[in-house]
């Protein structure tokens, strides 16, 4: 019997990866989970330092997430939201609304992040499209340069990652793209075209994929009422953000903004299945109604939508949030945290950490791509202990919101370490020691 590895290399294609340089190596196989670690096939542990890219909350294998699922697998494990309902879902539905921000009633389930968003694009078009009038001119979106919102080619649409989205540029639709952070330049493009703007679209304070960048404060409200000025929708899209990562449950809370549409995924079922939901307003679901035949309906879909063993997944993590209270004990890691990340923004290796509550970006600033330094740290990383996967050069932190203190600074220390150890390598310099201030 071949290994997983051997069947691994053999029939996987993998996301994001260069799959030459994946043949050449030997996979590491996960085989576990306990708590905010990984345990691989050998039994080795690690950190899980990007928790499972960016979704998990409370730790694997949390006892009231798996008593949930348990309990659901024992009713059903699938039926369709077309046509008929289910409790968890509807559940769901509603304490979603109790928590997001005001305004926001009605939800629409699907199973990504990338799909989360198609459905806000889709319905924010067709919406204006059934206004009539002069608003049928809202067809385009304005979005933020360096933009992630995912993979499909709405999301693709509006993302200006041009290493993941260059190639794709003909079978894409335009958008206006402007500097995050600068709303004079929104201002200005709304002033010109806001007429034919259906929405602006943004990751809210913290852009997560285009490196964890930090927009300054005040500008996602100054976004908000752009948006109020010139008549046209806000899409938040808190996929990376949402359920905490930024210190609050979502991070429009901070600037008090509530969007038109809200996009969920990832973290939405405490990371443990495929999830994702795009709330809005009474008006924007009202502006869909009207006779059978009128076909005002929104036509969009997914088989898994609203999967009830997600949606199960996803009402046990809420609950979490409050038995645990997940975001009182979140306050002092995150301090932790960014203390502990000072004499890292300081070491000869760094250009810039960058971050905002549990999302953190060690930017190595720039290096030849064929050193693959972002890659070479990951490396060393799991040497010492700790599984994080870089964005190019920059090193991104983000551990569950379950992280205890200790580990979390060892996470920190193994971090600072791989990066030492990667550069030298690199280099061919000998490493030189983790500075003083790091040390636990
Ligand atoms: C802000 C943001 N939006 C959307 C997505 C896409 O989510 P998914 O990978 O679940 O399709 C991501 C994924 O990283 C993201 O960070």
């Amino acid at each position: 019997m071949p290994s997983t590895g051997e069947l691994d290399q053999r029939h996987i294609w993998h996301p994001f990866t260069q799959m030459r340089d994946w043949s050449r190596e030997e996979p590491l196989v996960i085989d576990r989970a306990e708590g905010t670690d990984l345990i691989d096939a050998d039994g080795r542990r690690y950190i899980d330092g990007v928790s499972s890219l960016w979704c998990n909350i409370h730790g694997h294998r949390h006892p009231m997430i798996d008593r949930a699922v348990h309990a659901q697998v024992d009713r059903i494990a699938h039926s369709t939201l077309l046509g008929l309902t289910h409790a968890p879902a509807a559940e769901l539905a509603a304490r979603l609304v109790e928590i997001a921000p005001p305004g926001l009633t009605r939800v629409f389930y699907s199973d990504s992040g990338s799909s989360a968003i198609e459905v806000a694009l889709k319905m924010a078009f067709q919406y204006w499209q059934q206004r009539g009038g002069q608003h049928v001119r809202r067809t385009r979106f304005v979005c933020l340069r360096d933009a992630y919102h995912g993979d499909t080619l709405g999301a693709v649409s509006v993302g200006g990652i041009e290493l993941f989205h260059g190639a794709y540029g003909p079978l894409l639709f335009e958008s206006h793209a402007v500097e995050p952070g600068d709303a004079a330049e929104l201002d200005r493009v709304l002033d010109h075209h806001g007429e034919e703007i259906a929405a602006v679209i943004v990751e809210p304070l913290v852009q997560g994929a285009a490196g964890i960048r930090v927009q300054p404060p005040g500008y996602l409200r100054r976004v908000r009422e752009a948006c109020d000025r010139h008549g046209t929708f806000l899409i938040c899209d808190e996929v990376a953000t949402g359920f905490g990562r930024t210190g609050t449950m979502f991070a429009c809370e901070q600037e008090r903004v509530a969007p038109d549409f809200l996009c969920l995924g990832k973290g939405l079922t405490g990371g443990y299945m495929p999830l994702a939901a795009t709330l809005t307003t009474e008006r924007v679901h009202d502006g869909f109604l009207g006779a059978h035949e009128d076909y005002r309906t929104f036509f969009h879909g997914h088989t898994f939508t609203g999967n009830p063993l997600a949606c199960a997944a996803a009402l046990a993590s809420l609950e979490v949030f409050e038995h645990e209270h997940t975001l009182l004990r979140l306050q002092p890691k995150i301090r932790l945290l960014h203390e502990r990340l000072g004499p890292v923004a300081a070491m000869p290796e760094v250009a810039e950490v960058r971050g905002r509550g549990m999302m953190v970006g060690i930017d190595l600033g720039e290096h030849d791509p064929a050193l693959r330094i972002g890659y070479r740290v990951a490396l060393e990383a799991r040497e010492r202990g700790a599984i994080i996967r870089p964005l190019g050069d920059v090193i991104v932190l983000m551990p569950a919101l379950a992280i205890s203190k200790p580990d979390l600074v060892r996470l920190v220390e193994i971090t600072a370490d791989a990066i030492q150890a990667a550069v030298a390598g690199a280099y061919g310099e000998a490493a030189s020691p983790v500075p003083a201030a790091l040390a636990a």
